[in-house]
C-alpha cells in the first residue's frame, strides 16, 4: 500500500496516536515500490554550517529508518561525514501528508547496498556509473560520449555498482506528521524520542 492509498482522510484518522508507535506509522506512511519510490529532500549541512537539500530517492524503509542511495564523493556524503544529522521531508503524491525525519545518518552495509543498487532501473544503474565531475564539466555530445562507451563497455544495465556507490540509512529520533483536513486547519503531531520512548507534541499545521 503506498502512502496515497492509506485509508480515511480527516487528520484524526491518519496520525498515530499519542503513545503509538510513530516508526510504525513512518514505515506504512512511506511504503516504498522499489520500481516507484517515494522521492524526498534531504537537508544537511555542510562543514562551513550552510544548510543544504537535495531531492532524492527513499530506496527503502524499515522500523530502523528510511535508506537512501548516492555517490560517495557528493557534498552529502562530505556533510554527513562532518555532521552526522539530517532530516529528511517526504510528500504524499496528492499533497495531503507530509512526514519529516531527523536523525543520524550512517552508511548501511555493503549487502543492503548491492541489493538496493540490483533493485535501481537500467538507466540509474548506469547513471551511477557516469555522473562524475569529470562528466560534468564534458560539454553535451561528451557526456553522451561517456554515457555510449559505459554500455559499450559494460551492457546498459550493469550488475554490480560502481565502488563510489553508497548507502546511508537515517535513524529517526524526530518524527513530524503533517496532514492536511478539507474541513478543519491542518494538523502537526511531533514525536521526540525521549528516554527510551515517545514523547508526542501536538503543533498547528
Ligand atoms: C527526481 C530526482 C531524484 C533524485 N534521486 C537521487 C538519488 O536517489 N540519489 C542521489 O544521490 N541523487 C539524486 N538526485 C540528485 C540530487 O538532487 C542531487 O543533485 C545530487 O545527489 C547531488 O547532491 P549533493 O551535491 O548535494 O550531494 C535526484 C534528483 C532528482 C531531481
Amino acid at each position: 500500500m503506498t502512502a496515497a492509498e492509506l485509508p480515511g482522510t480527516r487528520a484524526d484518522e491518519i496520525l498515530p496516536e499519542p503513545g503509538e508507535d510513530p516508526l510504525a506509522a513512518m514505515v506504512a506512511w512511506l511504503a516504498v515500490d522499489p520500481l516507484d519510490p517515494p522521492l524526498g529532500v534531504l537537508a544537511t549541512v555542510d562543514p562551513e554550517g550552510t544548510p543544504r537539500c537535495r531531492h532524492l530517492l527513499i530506496s527503502g524503509v524499515s522500523a530502523e529508518g528510511p535508506t537512501f542511495h548516492t555517490d560517495s564523493r557528493s557534498q552529502k556524503v562530505e556533510d554527513l561525514a562532518a555532521n552526522p544529522r539530517a532530516t529528511l521531508v517526504v510528500l504524499s503524491d496528492d499533497r495531503t501528508r507530509q512526514l519529516t525525519m531527523t536523525g543520524p545518518a550512517a552508511p548501511t552495509d555493503s549487502d543492503e547496498q548491492l541489493r538496493t543498487y540490483r533493485d535501481r532501473t537500467p538507466y540509474l544503474k548506469l547513471l551511477a556509473w557516469t555522473n562524475s565531475t569529470a562528466t560534468a564539466a564534458l560539454p553535451p555530445d561528451g557526456r553522451r560520449q561517456v554515457w555510449a562507451e559505459a554500455v559499450s563497455r559494460r551492457g546498459p544495465a550493469p550488475q554490480e555498482p560502481p565502488d563510489t556507490w553508497t548507502g546511508y540509512r537515517l535513524r529517526p529520533d524526530t518524527l513530524t506528521f503533517w496532514k492536511g483536513d478539507a474541513d478543519a486547519p491542518s494538523h502537526r503531531r511531533r514525536f521526540h524520542l525521549r528516554d527510551g520512548g515517545w514523547l508526542a507534541e501536538e503543533l498547528p499545521g
